[in-house]
């Protein structure tokens, strides 16, 4: 064979190794998308007041937008931040009582964009923190302003003393039946920030793969 046919083969070899490597990488970035709702991504604006101990998570990313990125930097999903009007106090207890009246009320903040082609995603991991013993208003919007049905739902939450409480069985119920569910992540507001490793073993164990 002469050099000449034994160079254009290398190169042909090179170009398939490098167009395999495309694919994969397309088909890792582009199904998994990671949405959360986090009080920090929606309030009005910080206040001077703000107790940066006790209400942190006014500040984004926020306790589940950290979550968020520990998973998205691991499955190399696309983040989207679930942000609504009207926006939030960034005082705790006057965000708690907003919270509190959207939930009696039944609200549905509005969605201040969507996901764009949610069609080419099969697996959404979905988070937000406990408010009030129940899943945010906001993942009512989101939920009903997209098409999510026969997808793969991964969700997530931050809570604090309360633990996961109603969150998981009230999302089950919002969702369409033919989704497929899996294990729940619930992490301590405390933990937060050294919660890397657990995500993880979390996600490893449901078989994702960095
Ligand atoms: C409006 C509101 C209601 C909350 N209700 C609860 C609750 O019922 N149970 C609980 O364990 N934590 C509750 N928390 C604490 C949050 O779930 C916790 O701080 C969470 O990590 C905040 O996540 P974020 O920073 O992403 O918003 C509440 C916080 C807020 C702001």
């Amino acid at each position: 064979m002469s050099l000449k046919k034994i160079f254009l083969i290398l190169i042909l070899l090179l170009l398939c190794f490098f167009l395999m490597g495309q694919d994969v990488q397309n088909k890792k970035s582009t199904n998994i998308l990671v949405a959360y709702f986090s009080w920090g991504n929606n309030v009005a604006r910080i206040s001077e007041k703000v107790d940066t101990i006790t209400q942190a998570s006014a500040i984004a990313p926020g306790h589940t937008g950290k979550v968020a990125q520990y998973i998205a930097e691991f499955t190399r999903g696309d983040i989207f931040e679930i942000v609504v009007e009207p926006k939030y106090s960034s005082n705790y207890s006057e965000c708690l009582d907003q919270a509190a009246e959207q939930l009696r009320r039944k609200e549905r903040p509005v969605l201040v964009k969507k996901v764009a082609n949610i069609d080419r995603y099969d697996i959404i991991f979905l988070g937000f923190p406990n408010w009030w013993h129940t899943i945010p208003m906001a993942i009512h919007s989101f939920v009903e302003e997209h098409d999510l049905s026969g997808k793969t739902i991964v969700p997530f939450v931050t809570h604090g003393r309360g633990g996961l409480e109603r969150t998981i069985r009230d999302l089950k119920a919002i969702l369409s039946e033919d989704c497929r569910i899996l294990e729940p992540l619930s992490t301590y507001e405390r933990n937060v920030d050294r919660a890397k490793d657990d995500v993880e073993r979390w996600l490893r164990e449901l078989n994702f793969q960095r």
